[in-house]
Order: C-alpha cells, then structure tokens, then sequence
C-alpha cells in the first residue's frame, strides 16, 4: 500500500508547513533574520536538573515558574561555539527547529539568548534515549525495530521534503515519550541543503562512506544512517566498529558489513540496499524515493498511515512517574550556569 500522503505530502499541502519551508528557504536565500523569542528569559524557569552534560551543550530539566510546564532546555555556551567553529550550526539549529513540526521530531517550545549562552526551550521527552533502552534488552527483535525505524523513515521523508538532511542520528539523538514513540532530537548538524555539501561532521560510527571520503554529499547520507541505525538496533552493535575513528572509516569505505545469523533474509535486502556505498545504488536516493524503502517487503505488514497516526501500540512503554520525570536520564554531577555580566559574541549570533 502506498501510503505517502500520510505524512509529507499531506504535510506539504499544510499552510503552517508551506509557510515553515518558505521560512527556511527565505532565510537561506536573503539572510533575513528570524525572530528570536526576546520576553522569555532564563529567570522564567526553575532548573530540576542536568539531564546530560553533551560535547556541546548542557541539557536540563527545567520547570516555567508560571505554568508549571516542564521542559528540556538546551543551553549552547557562546565562547565554546565560536571555539569550535559551530556559530552556523548553532544559528541552523534554531531555525530549522523553528521550522518543522512533525511527531516524531522533537519540538521548539521557543528560545532567547543572554550575555553568555544560548537557549532552546524544547519538549521535554520523559522516556529516555534508545541507547539506554538497548543498554537493558541488548538488541530488539524485528518486530520492535521495524516499529522505530518506520518512525524514522517518515521523519528523513518529512525533512528531505522540506530539503533538510539531518545528518546526525544516533541511538542517544531516539528518545522515546511517554507513549513509546519516537522524538528525534539534536539538530546541530541539520542543514538546509537542495544539493550537495561538504562539511564533515556527525558521529563517526554513522557516517557515510562519501562524507569520510569528502566527495560531496547530500541527502542520501540520512539513508545511510537510517541503515546503520536499524542494523544496530536490531543487533545491539553497529555494522561498523573499532577503537579508532580512523579504524571505522576505512570499514566503512571498504562497504563490508557482516549480518548477523539471526536477521532474515528480508532485512539483511532492505539493509544491503541503505548501507551502500553506492549513492546511486542507494534505497531512498533512487529514482522511486522513499517508495523503496516503504514498499519493501521487510516492510509489509507496517501500516504506514497508522504509524503516522500512533495509533500502533508501541512494543514498550518507558515508566513515568509524572511529567517532570527525570528517572529514565542518568544522572550527572551538577554545575552553576554562569552568565557574564557583559554582552558576548553577539555580531556571532545576531541570528539565532
Ligand atoms: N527534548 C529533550 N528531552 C529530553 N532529553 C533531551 C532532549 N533533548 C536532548 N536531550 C538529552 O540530552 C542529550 C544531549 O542533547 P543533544 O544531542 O541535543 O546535545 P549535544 O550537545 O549534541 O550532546 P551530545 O554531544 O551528547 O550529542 C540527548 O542525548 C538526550 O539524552
Ligand atoms: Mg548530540
């Protein structure tokens, strides 16, 4: 069954969408700045606690004083952007955040900034990330990861429609929401791109054979990674893994992957078809798009409209104690957000 029209195409045909797209192809077009979020500020919330301590950014638990909503707030530090050259993908981070609205992508509640740091105001996802999940049941069967990945394919068909390729989906960017669904998250290396582009960047154990090898990428990459993702999901490793990056690499380009003897025959095709190092061999970068991969037959008894709709009853429920619940997150050791007293970096960030 051809069920496309569930989610992008219908999506499309949405006035908010159409408006989010222009949006984003405006600004890419004319720079023009989009609007920053200027009356909320740090003081309207209550911090719970550090949800994650990542290589760029701080994460937490925060509660509005006022409405008692909870929410997890990403706060980039300025300095550390600037250092590590990331101004662009800061600023791309926000508006492309600001620009989509699918569910199962992560959404921007809103964000501002101050003297010293950056902040996205998103959903809080109570559930925890797909590495911990794994963590506890080592790989999932077939059944789970065709549940996650038709999640996934909808939402890299969502964002190529939209002519964003996301670039960075690993285990710990899956959360999962009270209902078990997905939310995609961390759109730092997201991009606006119709072509091709250059820049390395991403984790190293999803990257694609033509990123590593610098040729120019483009959309395809997502495919990759959507192979890698459910080869890893339903193994409970990846297809590519050594000590070194360099290691993984030369893995990667050489386009070996072994399966292991519990995947059928069905899956081990749809996989031999997205970890292909080949981009015109490539399911999802053929001529027939997404219908590849939605039409193959590891892929038949998922309903893609009842997906789209949640109505699928979904192979694990995370516990939730209320909606501030941060028990399915690790905990980490505690530090003071400081602000500087003085303005920073802000010719750097005049667009976020
Ligand atoms: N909306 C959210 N709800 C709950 N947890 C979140 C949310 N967004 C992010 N997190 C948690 O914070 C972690 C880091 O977020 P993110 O990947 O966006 O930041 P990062 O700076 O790229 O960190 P890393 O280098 O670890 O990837 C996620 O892996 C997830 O555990
Ligand atoms: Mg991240």
């Amino acid at each position: 069954m051809d069920c496309l029209p569930t989610a992008s195409k219908e999506d499309l045909e949405n006035d908010s969408v159409k408006t989010a797209l222009e949006h984003v192809k405006q600004h890419e077009s004319d720079g023009k700045k989009h609007p920053t979020t200027v009356s909320v500020k740090l003081d309207d919330f209550d911090r719970v606690r550090l949800l994650c301590a990542g290589s760029f950014s701080k994460v937490m638990l925060v509660q509005h004083k006022n409405t008692k909503e909870y929410y997890a707030m990403k706060v980039l530090n300025k300095k550390r952007m600037v250092q590590l050259k990331f101004t662009e993908h800061a600023v791309n981070e926000k508006q492309i955040l600001q620009a989509i609205n699918f569910p199962f992508l992560v959404h921007l509640e809103c964000s501002f900034k101050d003297n010293s740091n950056l902040y996205l105001v998103l959903e809080f996802v109570a559930g925890g990330d797909m590495y911990s999940h794994l963590q506890r049941e080592e790989h999932l069967s077939e059944l789970q990861a065709k549940f996650y990945g038709a999640q996934i394919v909808l939402a890299f068909d969502y964002l190529h429609n939209l002519d964003i390729i996301h670039r960075n989906i690993s285990l710990k960017h899956l959360l999962i929401d009270e209902k078990g669904y997905l939310k995609i998250t961390d759109f730092g290396f997201s991009k606006y791109c119709k072509g091709y582009t250059w820049t390395l960047c991403g984790d190293p154990d999803y990257l694609a054979p033509e990123v590593i090898l610098n040729k120019g990428y483009s959309k395809a990459v997502d495919w990759w990674n959507l192979g890698v993702l459910m080869f890893e999901m339903t193994a409970g490793y990846p297809p590519f893994f050594a000590d070194q990056p360099i290691e993984i690499y030369e893995k990667v380009v050489s386009g070996k992957v072994e399966y292991p003897s519990h995947f059928s025959f069905d899956l081990r095709d749809l996989l031999s078809n997205l970890i292909q190092i080949e981009t015109t061999k490539r399911f999802g970068n053929l001529k027939n798009g997404v219908n590849d991969i939605k039409g193959h037959k590891w892929f038949a008894t998922t309903d893609w409209s009842d997906i789209y709709q949640k109505k699928v009853e979904a192979p694990f429920i995370p516990k939730c104690r209320g909606p501030g619940d941060p028990s399915n997150f690790e905990e980490w050791e505690e530090e003071p957000l400081r602000i500087s007293s003085k303005e920073t970096f802000a010719a750097e960030f005049v667009d976020f």
